[in-house]
């Protein structure tokens, strides 16, 4: 299992030496949480915190875009440095034409679903996607609870993608720690967002051995 910190709960006052813990503890990819207040109830950073933060790690950057009209600002995340951008299938752009603009940048597109939304919703862009990204938490915060009832959608979205035959990654975000990534493991989750599990841990290096550890 690779495992994703979720920067969202890091000390921002600190930004470049978080993301050189995050690195020396043995993260595998960083993921950063952009929240525009409209798609969700919460702000955070954009694309010039994320440029500040690019020469501290040689990390891959996931930035996960819980933003309404993504098409807009996919240019900016691309020259901040972003290997990985999600977008959410319930967001207000083309969600097709929004995808290809990721991908002409040469920057891995991902597409989420919330909770309340099917595993189906993203069928019909699967071959323009590298990633899925399913949320076990209504997005918003960090240090919510774990739903594990989001799990089946991980299969759904494999078989589907394996009848068409398109290669995917699954990635999971939303109360992941050592007493639910097992169940993430064993659904077939490949990569694990973990944000209070790991920024908040006394050893961040101990909390991501665990994790491994824990799944597969
Ligand atoms: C929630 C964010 C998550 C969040 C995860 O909207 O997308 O990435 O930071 O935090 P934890 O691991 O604390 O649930
Ligand atoms: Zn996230």
């Amino acid at each position: 299992m690779k495992i994703a910190p979720s920067f969202l709960s890091c000390d921002f006052s600190k930004l470049g030496e978080e993301l050189v813990r995050m690195d020396k503890a043995g993260a595998d990819l960083i993921h950063l949480d952009v929240m525009d207040g409209h798609f969700v109830p919460n702000i955070t950073f954009g694309a010039p915190v994320i440029k500040w933060g690019r020469p501290y790690t040689k990390l891959p950057f996931d930035v996960h875009l819980m933003i309404s009209e993504p098409h807009r600002y996919i240019k900016d995340f691309a020259e901040a440095g972003a290997d990985i951008i999600t977008i959410h299938v319930e967001c207000d752009s083309d969600i097709g034409e929004t995808l290809d603009l990721i991908n002409s940048y040469g920057i891995k597109a991902a597409l989420s679903v919330k909770p309340n939304t099917p595993a189906s919703a993203v069928f019909p862009y699967i071959d323009k996607l590298y990633m899925v990204l399913v949320m076990t938490v209504e997005p918003g915060f960090g240090g919510q609870s774990f739903m594990a009832d989001m799990l089946p959608k991980v299969k759904e979205i494999k078989d589907y993608a394996k009848s068409v035959g398109h290669d995917i990654v699954i990635e999971a975000d939303g109360g992941i720690n050592e007493a639910t990534i097992a169940q993430c493991s064993e659904a077939g989750i490949d990569i694990s967002v973990s944000g209070t599990g790991v920024f908040k841990a006394d050893d961040a290096a101990a909390a991501i051995a665990d994790l491994k550890k824990l799944s597969k």
